[in-house]
């Protein structure tokens, strides 16, 4: 079933045998996504967005359990038409919106070590799957993400056009913030993996705006410490009704830089 979409991505041959090695998994590995599981869970129900605890359940996630890409896969063929793409680590731009154009999140399947627990230089499959998989069972933040990945296709030769809109996804679908019933709560993939930015984000220290495209697309991010600006959506529904302004401003920063 997830080999049926004949899109040039899948034959990419960076992307060649990539799949989840489950029986390979040491104790330690079991260990460590146990340990960050029930470190990070009891925080969640009070500070993460609604639709990131319903997938939970929907993907079946538990402590004494590495994620089964098999098995998620299949729920998430059913619930969204999404699955996981297993990719070596950090990928390049053209494959990583191009999974993502073609509903496949790239993920990596390899845990932390136990002496890692809390800073890692890349993202591991406890921030890829804990993290991202829950919220791909959201028809809205799929559709977005899909899109948005298509807008970056078209401009992946500008690494100036492909900032701008890593800026989108870095501050949507990494540090996003979402309003429900007049409360924050955590969306974004970045915090959800972090017990001590879940915190953060949530408190008063740093700053909260309101979604808003042309906001985002002029702020720079960083990759090694807590950010100091979240932005905060309605609905998921917002994001992708969002996309035609991405790409309006995208045209008019592009503009703007040729002119300077
Ligand atoms: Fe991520």
């Amino acid at each position: 079933m997830i080999n049926q979409a004949k899109d040039w991505v899948f034959s990419d041959p960076r992307l060649k045998e990539m799949r989840q090695d489950y029986a390979a998994y040491t104790e330690e590995d079991f260990k460590v996504w146990k340990i960050l599981f029930e470190r990070q869970m009891p925080n969640l129900p009070k500070a993460a967005s609604k639709a990131y605890l319903e997938g939970v359940k929907t993907v079946n996630f538990t402590a004494d359990r590495i994620a089964n890409f098999e098995e998620l896969n299949e729920i998430l063929l059913k619930t969204t038409g999404w699955a996981v793409q297993v990719v070596p680590g950090l990928i390049d731009d053209d494959l990583f919106f191009g999974l993502m154009n073609n509903k496949r999140f790239p993920s990596s399947t390899w845990l932390r070590k136990m002496e890692q627990l809390d800073y890692l230089e890349e993202p591991d499959m406890f921030h890829d799957a804990f993290a991202h998989m829950p919220l791909l069972t959201n028809q809205h933040y799929v559709d977005f993400l899909e899109k948005l990945s298509g807008i970056a296709l078209k401009h992946i030769q500008d690494p100036w056009a492909i900032q701008l809109l890593s800026r989108i996804y870095w501050f949507t679908i990494e540090f996003g913030l979402i309003r429900e019933d007049g409360e924050l709560k955590v969306y974004g993939a970045g915090i959800l993996s972090s017990a001590g930015e879940t915190k953060f984000s949530l408190s008063d220290e740093p700053k909260h705006f309101s979604y808003d495209v042309r906001h985002i697309m002029s702020t720079e991010y960083w990759k090694d410490r807590f950010q100091d600006k979240y932005w905060v959506i309605d609905s998921y529904e917002q994001l992708f009704n969002s996309l035609p302004e991405i790409e309006e401003v995208l045209e008019e920063m592009l503009k703007e830089k040729m002119e300077n």
